[in-house]
């Protein structure tokens, strides 16, 4: 009898141990993907492949997406979410809050005010500004000019270039430089360029970002991506694979996103258009990327080429400013208003 008493006690106190085991697990807290519950090292290179690099990408993944991504089952798959979760501070802020996170937002100039004008004053941080129209129509001039007149912010401020197509041109920093009177090898010096070769080492290069800023102790302020869409487009051809692809896109979206907001950083992306063969009336030409780019991008920029050799800047997208167009035209050492 008393041997029986002694085996329910040691019963129930083991299961009382399994559930303080249990809500302590629940408590976990991770830094990383790879100090998540169940994650091994093949399974962590699993999530990476597909772009799940971060917490923040796990944390806004449903289920189905982990199970798809790495075959492991729905409990772990769900664990795995629940914990990414809460290790994030993932809540609300109040509107003052906001509104002083709002005070700190920097505006990056361009040497053209109208184009500034747009945009409400320039290009701003704590976002993501998308600029897309046809081949030459000015996109990664834009992009070049940002990378100097970042450098206006601070003495240490820098600028990510992630070039996609292989036309980063140091002598166009050089031109736009001594343009704004500012010294050519200390910008130069202040940008940090890589070539990305495909989507994933396009989305990699993005989480590197984070180790520049923590590590490095760079005082990131801007980051060009030109082009966003075209490894995508490329790599990822046909009907079945739009899925993927938007899927893929979207979660690189999101990681830009979370660098401009934590770390008040303007991000600049590039981004092609496509004939539209259904379209009679207006602009035959669309954005590639669909709702996920136009969603995730703050202010979108439609550019195209105007009379004698000016661009046209067309506000398609934006939080608080209205829609309206503005003339500019690409100069050897500066972008400049249309006189
Ligand atoms: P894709 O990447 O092909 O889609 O085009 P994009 O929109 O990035 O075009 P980009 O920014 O490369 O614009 C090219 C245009 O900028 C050229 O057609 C020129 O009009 C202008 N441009 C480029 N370099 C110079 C330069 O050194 N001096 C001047 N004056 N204009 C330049
Ligand atoms: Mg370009």
């Amino acid at each position: 009898m008393e041997q029986e008493l002694i085996a329910v006690e040691e019963k129930n106190n083991s299961r009382k141990s399994r559930m303080a085991a249990k809500e302590d697990r629940n408590s976990e807290k991770s830094q990383s993907i790879y100090d998540l519950p169940g994650v091994g090292a093949a399974t962590a290179e699993k999530l990476m492949a597909v772009g799940y690099s971060d917490l923040m990408s796990i944390a806004v993944a449903t289920p189905a997406e982990i199970i798809d991504a790495t075959g492991m089952g729905d409990a772990l798959a769900k664990k795995l979410i629940a914990v990414a979760r809460s290790s994030l501070e993932m809540g609300f802020e109040s509107g003052d809050d906001l509104l002083k996170r709002r005070d700190s937002v920097i505006k990056i100039k361009t040497a053209s005010s109208a184009l500034n004008q747009l945009l409400g004053g320039g290009f701003e941080t704590g976002a993501i500004t998308e600029c897309f129209g046809e081949f030459g129509s000015g996109k990664t001039q834009i992009a070049h000019t940002l990378s100097v007149m970042s450098q206006n912010i601070s003495e240490d401020a820098v600028a990510v270039y992630i070039d996609t197509e292989n036309t980063f041109r140091p002598e166009r920093i050089n031109q736009f430089a001594k343009g704004a009177g500012l010294d050519p090898d200390k910008v130069l010096k202040n940008i940090q360029v890589a070539r990305a070769y495909n989507s994933d080492h396009q989305m990699l290069l993005v989480e590197k970002i984070d180790d520049l800023i923590k590590k490095k102790g760079l005082n990131v302020k801007l980051v060009v991506v030109d082009s966003l869409t075209a490894h995508f487009r490329a790599e990822f051809i046909g009907r079945g694979t739009l899925a993927d692809r938007q899927q893929k896109l979207n979660r690189h979206m999101h990681a830009l996103l979370k660098l401009a907001d934590t770390h008040n950083l303007c991000v600049y992306v590039t981004n092609q258009v496509m004939a539209k063969p259904d379209m009679f009336f207006g602009d035959p030409t669309q954005a590639i990327g669909g709702h996920i780019v136009a969603h995730a991008s703050t202010y979108r920029i439609y550019l195209r080429k105007g009379k004698k050799g000016t661009r046209v800047a067309k506000l398609i997208d934006s939080p608080s400013m209205p829609e309206g167009e503005a003339g500019f035209y690409v100069d050897t050492d500066g972008i400049k208003d249309v006189e």
